[in-house]
């Protein structure tokens, strides 16, 4: 049996992460065998070299290997694709054809992005995984065949189970063995080699100088993301070594290059539709940096009110909406309160807040507001016109959703839309 590195070195994989030497040697125990395999991981980790590995150390390697992109293959055309038709089947088939399913006969079909496949396929591949057997389309004569299946996908296959987009049968028939690739933000020790490869491989090919990292260059580097994996940093390390004269490369330039939301922040796991769907980090930045500045600065109104009249009864009695505002977290609240008044509850404010009453310390507190006000208030601004207007364009210009989506009442998102004349 083939080592574990000198299948690396066949097949042009870098990178000496355990979790990836595990998947291959996964793929080289289960090569000889005629087990479904399902290849998972994320878009970019290198998920297509595992079925060539699969049908190169296999008995099967002296036949066909077909890979089928399955999402790329309209919905119409899937069935006669894999497993042929007659002719007539359709308005167009013209002649028998023969699908891959049958060609490959004795060989290994790698079906890449195996979740995009049509439920209707899937009842076709399910049988074919079972006992060999296929219909051509527009025929009723049993066909069999001797395909080896190994699978791949970057969806969670349980959601797309759940959502009844993928049957559950055949995704276990799929995955007798799951060989799981790692993101490249897991494999912190491969990335700067993975670069120096590229960039060695890029030197050669554009006929330059490798271009090379200096090292807070690397540390930005192994910090990134890289929400696009391999695939994005090989992007990045052809960019680089395509257009920068200088061919040491420090962090800013290479800041130039990675994309803002992929650096040092958590990943915004997307786990349903009805979440937000805010697209990146920074706009959740954004809307927190709002809230507090819509919270400071109605907090700052009330305080010159106190300060001002210095009757606490009669600030409240004067603000009830705004302290209702301040000290209620449910936006749906302040809408009620505020088309009732008569029957709302009065808020206390609580008597004695430190800010409040220290005027030192609220001397100190304003002084930074102003500081943020001054420098940022045009920026915000903007930014909040760009998140309200996007979150409209989401949802097709339904309040409702968008407020929701923003964390504010429909009232606000429609005082708002009035304020920026949208
Ligand atoms: N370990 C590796 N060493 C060198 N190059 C790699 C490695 N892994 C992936 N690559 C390269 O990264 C690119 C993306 O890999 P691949 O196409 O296999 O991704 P994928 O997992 O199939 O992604 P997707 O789900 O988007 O199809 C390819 O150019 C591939 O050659
Ligand atoms: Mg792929």
């Amino acid at each position: 049996m083939e080592s574990v590195q000198a299948i690396k070195q066949r097949f042009g994989i870098i990178g000496n992460t355990p979790t990836l030497n595990r998947a291959i040697e996964k793929a080289i125990q289960v090569a000889p065998t005629d087990i479904s395999v399902l290849v998972t991981g994320e878009s970019g980790v290198g998920k297509e070299s595992i079925p060539k590995i699969i049908h190169q150390l296999s008995h099967r390697k002296h036949n066909k290997y077909i890979a089928v992109n399955c999402g790329a293959i309209p919905e119409g055309t899937i069935d006669s694709e894999l497993f042929g038709h007659e002719k007539g089947a359709f308005t167009g088939a013209s002649q028998t054809r023969e699908g891959y399913f049958e060609v490959a006969d004795g060989g290994t079909i790698f079906l890449d992005e195996v979740g995009e496949l049509p439920l209707t396929t899937q009842v076709r591949l399910l049988r074919v995984l079972e006992n060999g057997e296929f219909l051509k389309v527009g025929s009723s004569k049993v066909q069999k065949t001797n395909v080896r299946i190994v699978a791949a996908t970057n969806v969670n296959m349980f959601e797309a189970i759940e959502k009844e987009k993928f049957r559950e049968d055949l995704y276990y028939r799929l995955s007798t063995v799951d060989i799981n690739l790692p993101p490249l933000r897991e494999r912190p020790e491969d990335i700067h080699l993975l670069f120096r490869k590229f960039a060695s491989d890029f030197a050669l090919k554009y006929k330059m100088p490798t271009v090379k990292l200096t090292d807070p260059a690397v540390q930005i580097l192994i910090k990134h993301r890289w929400n696009g994996n391999i695939r994005q940093l090989r992007n990045i390390a052809e960019q680089i070594s395509v257009l920068e004269q200088n061919r040491t490369i420090n962090a800013d330039t290479l800041k130039g290059y990675l994309p803002a939301s992929g650096t040092n922040f958590p990943a915004v796991i997307k786990t349903s539709k009805s979440e937000s769907d805010f697209s990146s980090e920074r706009e959740i930045l954004y809307k927190v940096l709002f809230d507090m500045k819509s919270d400071l600065n109605d907090l700052k109104k009330l305080t010159m009110e106190l300060m001002k009249h210095g009757n606490t009864k009669d600030v409240e009695k004067n603000n009830e909406s705004l302290i209702q505002k301040i000290y209620s977290n449910d936006d749906e609240e302040v809408l009620d309160f505020e088309e009732s008044v008569t029957n709302a509850e009065l808020i206390s404010i609580p008597e004695h807040t430190s800010n409040l009453d220290d005027p030192v310390t609220s001397q100190d507190k304003y002084h930074f507001a102003e500081e943020i006000e001054e420098e940022e208030t045009l920026s915000i601004h903007d930014k909040e016109l760009e998140l309200i207007k996007k979150s409209l364009e989401r949802h097709s210009g339904k309040r409702k959703l968008a407020a929701a989506e923003l964390g504010i009442s429909e009232r606000t998102l429609y005082r708002k839309i009035k304020q920026y004349d949208l």
